[in-house]
């Protein structure tokens, strides 16, 4: 259980809104004066069985206990999280504040940076350093370059630079938690890199994050990086992105490389929209770095089995984040770093001749069958059909699908049957299964639909015109609201997950990572939207019903009858709206 479902557990509504106005009884549920407007007859109702509340006047809006405080005292979600926790004796995860947590930032960046310019200076100055010095001469690289990319050396000590920043003034706590020294079994600290060349790593706003270091021999292993810290998250940096922004943005295009000195020598030739992934296959949390610059982007990886990964892999941000990429062929056996060194025009040529990324796809894994023999004809359709059915753009697919049809030679008829029945079968897995559920056990499962549409609208912001008109509060628990909120204003996951309070990360990790086909995307979002609003219509139209049917009763003293009735058929229009537009799409499929 998260700690916002602990909270909302261990509170009592009822306590928490009789403090800010007197309820009683009305059948199961409680009646009061609104506390959020001034009124003569009570048109507020708390209802204990679901844990909610509702003004039926002019507020017109209702939630849980979160949204009512919110409300009430005027404070942000996590305020109003934090309040009640404290009074319901939930300890919410701890986490350092958003101050301290930047002013911890702010030292561990100057430490790098510190650390950066003694290694440069030992780089350019030290006699020690001069087997570093000759080597970087050997691979090419030219003084600017060096001072561009501030390239250092570490001394092949084991205190040297713990020494240096100690002096200047940094305590050994933060020189290791800076993941620049480290702490051996027997207690005792020492540097991390020695006899190394240096390559501080900077972000986009070029603070400096970290550093790798690469061995001056064969020494193992070749590359060293700086541990994870609270600025050096290697899955989420981009090398050289601080001095590549510009021209990325310029040229509308991103390559990424993987290698430092891929980089490196890009820009010593001139060619400045260049970054690279350190080694790994490309994270989503990078292509979203590189599309706020652009969404053309160019993969230069080893043809080797990472690059492959990488490569299918990027069909799917083709799709989930809306990049068009592209990938370039490179010579057997060479890096950039050498293609760029040998022929200049050479690699402007591969770049420019990069191919769509599904064709490459296609290429590497028809490269491997013969496409004569009935057998590998079915494997290549078998495995390359999945990512063509995943195109959301329905030109793209219908172009790849002929592609595939000509290559295996079948008609394009057979390649679409064999997409239909794999959607199918995806349609018969969990994930749709649990839609079905949610039509037939209308209580428990308000979450699940409310995390089924959120999840969707996450994972897919071109949606977001779907939502026009969408009022927020068919959400009923107000974390779900609070994301949907906040994902209205912007859909850039990293900015959003900033904006929303922590308590609320894990469930937007959970939803961000809900596996849902990216299928009939436009369908799935309009009937789900539809399915929350009469949900929540008819949540309203019961509790007006039964509360008209009391009043009724008690002879209409408590609310005001003429509102409640009203509002039931002002409710009832709605419904039978959503209604007529659900019998509308059924007659679409
Ligand atoms: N890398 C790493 N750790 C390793 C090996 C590689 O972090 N043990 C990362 C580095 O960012 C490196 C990139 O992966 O730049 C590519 O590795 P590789 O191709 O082996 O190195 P190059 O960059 O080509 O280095 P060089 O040309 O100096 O051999
Ligand atoms: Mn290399």
């Amino acid at each position: 259980m998260s700690a916002i479902d602990e909270v909302k557990q261990r509170t009592d509504i009822v306590a928490v809104i009789s403090q800010y106005t007197a309820l009683k009884k009305a059948g199961r549920n409680l009646t009061g004066l609104c506390p959020f407007h001034s009124e003569k007859h009570a048109s507020f109702f708390v209802f204990p069985e679901q844990q909610s509340w509702h003004c039926f006047g002019a507020c017109a809006t209702g939630g849980d206990v979160l949204s009512f405080i919110m409300k009430k005292e005027g404070l942000t979600f996590g305020e109003a999280l934090r309040l009640l926790a404290d009074k319901a004796g939930v300890a919410l995860p701890e986490k350092p504040g958003q101050a301290e947590k930047k002013e911890e930032q702010a030292e561990l960046y100057q430490i790098n940076q510190a650390a950066a310019e003694y290694y440069h200076n030992l780089l350019l100055t030290s006699p020690a350093a001069e087997k570093a010095r000759k080597y970087i001469a050997g691979r090419g690289l030219i003084p600017q370059t060096i001072s561009d990319f501030q390239l250092g050396y570490s001394p092949d000590s084991w205190e040297s630079l713990k020494q240096h920043l100690m002096q200047i003034g940094y305590s050994e706590n933060s020189l290791l938690k800076c993941g620049i020294i480290i702490e051996a079994e027997n207690g005792k600290t020492h540097d991390r890199f020695r006899g190394r060349l240096m390559f501080p790593i900077r972000d986009a706003k070029g603070r400096t994050v970290g550093f790798g270091g690469r061995a001056l021999d064969d020494a193992m292993p070749k590359y060293m990086n700086s541990s994870q810290s609270p600025v050096f998250d290697k899955s989420s940096i981009l090398y050289g992105i601080d001095r590549a922004a510009r021209a990325i943005r310029e040229k509308d295009r991103a390559v990424i490389v993987e290698g430092y000195m891929d980089v490196i020598m890009a820009h010593q030739y001139g060619i400045n929209n260049v970054v690279a992934s350190m080694g790994t296959s490309i994270t989503e949390t990078q292509v979203l770095t590189l599309k706020k610059l652009s969404r053309n982007m160019v993969l230069a990886l080893d043809s080797d089995t990472a690059g492959e990964e990488a490569m299918l892999r990027g069909v799917g941000y083709e799709n989930t984040l809306g990049a068009e990429v592209r990938v370039v062929r490179l010579p057997e056996g060479k890096d950039p770093d050498e293609v760029i060194k040998e022929d200049i025009k050479s690699w402007e040529q591969l770049v420019e001749q990069a191919l769509p990324i599904m064709d490459y796809t296609i290429n590497m894994i028809t490269a491997k069958l013969d496409l004569s023999q009935p057998g590998d004809k079915s494997r290549a359709v078998e495995q390359l059909v999945p990512s063509i059915a995943a195109m959301e753009d329905g030109v793209r697919q219908s172009h790849y699908m002929q592609k595939l049809a000509r290559l295996v030679s079948v008609s394009p008829h057979v390649i679409e049957t064999t997409m239909k029945k794999l959607v199918t079968a995806a349609r018969k897995r969990p994930t749709i299964n649990k839609e079905a559920v949610e039509l037939t056990i209308p209580v428990e499962v308000t979450d699940t639909l409310e995390e089924y549409c959120l999840a969707l609208l996450l994972q897919h912001p071109e949606l977001k015109e779907r939502c026009a008109g969408f009022s927020v509060d068919c959400f009923a628990n107000s974390a779900n609201r609070e994301i949907f909120t906040a994902w209205l204003e912007c859909d850039d996951r990293l900015i959003l997950k900033d904006k929303l309070d922590q308590n609320i990360h894990e469930r937007l990790d959970a939803l961000m990572k809900k596996e849902i086909p990216a299928t009939q995307l436009e369908k799935k979002i309009g009937a789900s939207l539809l399915r929350l609003r009469e949900k929540y219509l008819r949540s309203l139209e019961s509790r007006r019903s039964e509360l008209l049917a009391q009043e009724v009763e008690a002879g209409g003293a408590g609310a005001d009858l003429a509102v409640l009735e009203e509002q039931g058929i002002e409710t009832s229009i709605q419904l039978g709206e959503v209604q007529k537009q659900q019998r509308w799409s059924e007659t679409r499929r």
